[in-house]
Order: structure tokens, then C-alpha cells, then sequence
């Protein structure tokens, strides 16, 4: 089948390569042209494991093409995926102008020779934004010309996107139209997974709805640890026999520094202000806010009491990226971390398996901290070690080794990786969240 994307950000070309692989003929737009041209050289521009490789195969088996032409794409696909930005505005409502100007586009460059077609949002947006597209598309298009809207929300996490898309846990889209739900059951024929079909709005609703509980579910636990923090409960055998009970489950209780990232901060600031614009105040979630904004600040307190003073102290970090196993610093509680504990005076040097260059781009920290090469060199004087993100090797940490390069042994981990007994049993004071 063949299907266009627009958009070769994150999602997209994530989306694009994956539909390319279960055999669908894909062509990606993207209004860069250096990265159309870095793409079809096979350099992909974001780290997510798995991807350059299915990128590779699939340009050369010439299943997936890329280009800078948004006429060419829509010519090209029956069904035209729109996956660019929807970012957040300064009042916490989305900015749909890219959406409304790729709808626009894509308007212009229909026809009615070249038959109908299935216009898609795959971006996050608020509900009614389906309505909005359709209307565009109305009214910028040529006479005689046949379409139909759909929502088809992601639910890939970054660091395994690959998997999630090759594998979903479900399928969701929603349509008004009958020959845009036809064609949506084809997109989706080679994956093996559940597949609900809504409306369209509700389908808008289910992404907001889903990462909002996931990152309620990460406040609750949060607020949870600093209960046992108080009665000296240990958050994490509470976690374990909160989500034993399979109605709750395990995942997503995992007590530290918060959610940050591209998608929980903005997607629940999001929800928060379409429930305001709807008449609705959604106050559940803007408590979910307040609890993640308390986690770093908490940390530092525990932080500042241990050391007292953090001028000129020494400190090594672990971890830049917003969670384990992906370059991104977006919203990232690490970053955040360390700024303030400059802004106070300390040394900082941080250590990420990936994401030093991308903090580097970024700019705030270059010239401000030092990076080091890897985990054990990042610990040379250091007074003390902060864990701030969950990379897993950061968990297998050599504390003999570790003792060798500190200068004061004393860890303060903020995603609970290590075990306290163990590390306190090799003379190591240490410090976590709810336990
Ligand atoms: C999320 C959703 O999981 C995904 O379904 C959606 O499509 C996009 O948003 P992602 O942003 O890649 O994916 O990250 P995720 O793995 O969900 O983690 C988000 C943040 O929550 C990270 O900062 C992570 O450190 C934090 N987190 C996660 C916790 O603090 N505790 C947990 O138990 C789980």
C-alpha cells in the first residue's frame, strides 16, 4: 500500500521506516532539505536504537523515499499521515500552525484526477482538531476533490520506538468516513495487535487521556515516597505490592525525579488547558504538575542538608538525558538539576552514555559544567555522585572502583537504581527517594 508522511521529525520517520518494513511503499516529507538529502544518505538525525539499520534496508529495498516535495507526497500516497510538531505555548495550549499549514499544502496539491484520499493526524493535538483539518482541507482544495479525516494517535516510547511500533500493544483510529476506516484497517493489516476503532474525537481524547494517567500514576507513587519518607516505609515494596494487584500493575510506579521529557510535561499541560478551554478545570492534573515539580526541588533540599553548602563543592552527575536509553534532554529533570546546583556554586561534571552532545547543542550547560568520558572518570574528586537519570549500567556500578575515585563517598540517587543496604554495606552513605 502506498502511504506518505509528513514530517520526518521523531514520530514520522519512526512511523515511516516501520510501515516501510511491514512492506507498505512509504515516502517521507520533510520541508528540510539538508535533512531529506541526510536521510536518503542513510544518517539518521536522532538517536533511537534499531532505526538507522531499518532505515538503511528499507531506502535500498525501495520501500521508503524521501523527499522535500509535499505535492509529491500526496500524489504518491492514498493515505497521507500529517506527523509534524505540535508545540506547547506559552500558556500551556498547543500551536497548530504547522498542522494547519501541512493541511493547507496538502489542499493545494490534491486533485481530483488522483482519486481519494485518507488524510491522517498522527500528531498529538486537541480534540477537535480533525474537524479543524477537515474544514481546511475544504476550503483550500479544488473543486471535485475526495477525502476523508482520521486520527490515529502514537503510543511509541522513546528508546524502544522501533519495537513499540513493530509491536504495538494496541492499535487505535478514528474516522468519520467508511473508505478512510477501510484504508486505515489495510495501513494496519501486517501488525498483530488489537485495533480499536472510535470517532475522531475520541481517538484525540485517548492520547492526552493516556499519557496524563501514565504521568499521574508516576505523581502518585512520588507522592507515596515522601509518605514512607516520613514513616520510614520503603517506596519500593510499596510499589511492588500496590501494582501486584493487576488492576493497578507495576509499571509506570517507578518513585525518582519526576516525568520530564517531550511528551508527560506538555501533553498534561495540554490537557490541562483543553479541559480549561472545554469548561471543565481539570485540578486532578494540575496536582500531578505540582508533585513533579516538587521532586527535583526535594532532591535538592536532601542534597543541600547532606552538604551543607554547595558552593565550590565538587559534584558528579550521572545522567543527562530525560530517561534511560535515548539522547534526549528535552524537559530533562537532570538538566534542570544541575543548573540550579551551578546557580548554587558546585563543580559540576556529568556523565551520559548519549546524551552529552545533545546537552552540549543545547547550549546552557557548554562552558558551564564539565563532561566526562565515561562513568568512573566523571567521579575523580568528587564530593559527591548524583544519579539523575535511569541508565541501567549506572545500576551495575563497581563501588570498590567508585571508592577509589571519590573524594567523599557519598550518593545521592535520584531514580532509586542501587540497592541502599548493599551500597551502605561497603561504607557508602547514600541517599534515594521514599526509602
Ligand atoms: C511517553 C509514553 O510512554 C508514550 O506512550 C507516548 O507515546 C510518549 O510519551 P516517552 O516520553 O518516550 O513516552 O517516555 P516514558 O518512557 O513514558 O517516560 C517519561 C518520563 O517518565 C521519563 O522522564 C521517565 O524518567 C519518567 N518515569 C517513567 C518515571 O519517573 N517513573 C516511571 O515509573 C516511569
Amino acid at each position: 500500500m502506498k502511504i506518505t508522511i509528513i514530517g520526518t521529525g521523531y514520530v514520522g520517520l519512526t512511523t515511516g521506516t516501520c510501515f516501510a518494513e511491514v512492506g507498505h511503499e512509504v515516502c517521507c516529507v520533510d520541508n528540510n532539505a539538508e535533512k531529506v538529502k541526510m536521510l536518503l544518505d542513510g544518517q539518521i538525525p536522532i538517536y533511537e536504537p534499531g532505526l538507522e539499520e531499518l532505515v538503511v534496508k528499507n531506502v535500498n529495498a525501495k520501500r521508503l523515499q524521501f523527499t522535500t516535495s509535499t505535492e509529491e507526497g500526496v500524489k504518491h500516497g492514498e493515505v497521507v499521515f500529517i506527523a509534524v510538531p505540535t508545540p506547547p505555548q506559552a500558556d500551556g495550549s498547543v500551536d497548530l500552525s504547522f498542522i494547519e499549514k501541512v493541511a493547507r499544502e496538502i489542499a493545494e496539491s490534491m486533485t481530483p484526477e488522483m482519486g481519494y484520499r485518507c488524510i491522517v493526524d498522527k500528531s498529538t493535538v486537541p480534540v477537535k482538531t480533525g474537524e479543524k483539518v477537515g474544514e481546511t482541507i475544504r476550503r483550500y482544495a479544488p473543486a471535485g476533490v475526495e477525502f476523508g479525516i482520521a486520527s490515529n494517535p502514537e503510543f511509541l516510547r522513546e528508546g524502544c520506538a522501533v519495537d513499540d511500533l513493530l509491536n504495538p500493544d494496541r492499535i487505535v483510529f478514528g474516522t468519520n468516513d467508511d473508505r478512510a476506516g477501510e484504508l486505515m484497517q489495510k495501513v494496519y493489516a501486517p501488525f498483530v495487535a488489537p485495533v480499536l476503532v472510535t470517532d475522531i474525537e475520541s481517538a484525540e481524547l485517548i492520547k492526552h487521556a493516556a499519557n496524563s494517567f501514565l504521568a499521574l500514576k508516576i505523581s502518585y507513587i512520588n507522592a507515596v515516597a515522601k509518605i514512607c519518607e516520613k514513616s520510614g516505609g520503603d517506596i519500593e515494596k510499596v510499589a511492588e505490592g500496590i501494582g501486584m494487584d493487576e488492576r493497578i500493575g507495576r509499571s509506570f510506579l517507578n518513585a525518582g525525579l519526576g516525568y520530564g521529557g517531550s511528551c508527560f510535561p506538555k501533553d498534561v499541560k495540554a490537557f490541562i488547558a483543553i479541559s480549561e478551554s472545554l469548561g471543565y478545570p481539570f485540578q486532578l492534573l494540575k496536582e500531578v504538575e505540582n508533585i513533579n515539580a516538587s521532586q527535583m526541588t526535594h532532591f535538592l533540599d536532601k542534597i543541600r542538608e547532606k552538604l551543607w553548602v554547595l558552593q565550590d563543592k565538587k559534584i558528579a552527575v550521572w545522567g543527562l538525558a530525560f530517561k534511560q536509553n535515548t539522547d534526549d534532554v528535552r524537559e530533562s529533570v537532570a538538566i534542570r538539576l544541575i543548573k540550579q546546583m551551578v546557580e548554587e556554586g558546585a563543580q559540576v561534571t556529568a556523565y551520559d552514555p548519549e546524551a552529552i552532545g545533545t546537552a552540549k547543542t543545547m547550549g546552557e550547560l557548554d562552558g558551564v559544567i564539565e563532561f566526562a568520558d565515561n562513568m568512573y572518570d566523571c567521579l575523580d574528586d568528587a564530593e559527591a555522585l548524583v544519579i539523575a537519570t535511569e541508565w541501567p549500567q549506572f545500576a551495575n556500578v563497581d563501588i570498590a572502583e567508585l571508592k577509589k575515585r571519590m573524594r567523599s563517598h557519598l550518593i545521592f540517587d535520584g531514580r532509586n537504581l542501587l540497592d541502599p543496604e548493599t551500597v551502605k554495606a561497603q561504607g557508602v552513605e547514600y541517599y534515594s527517594i521514599g526509602r
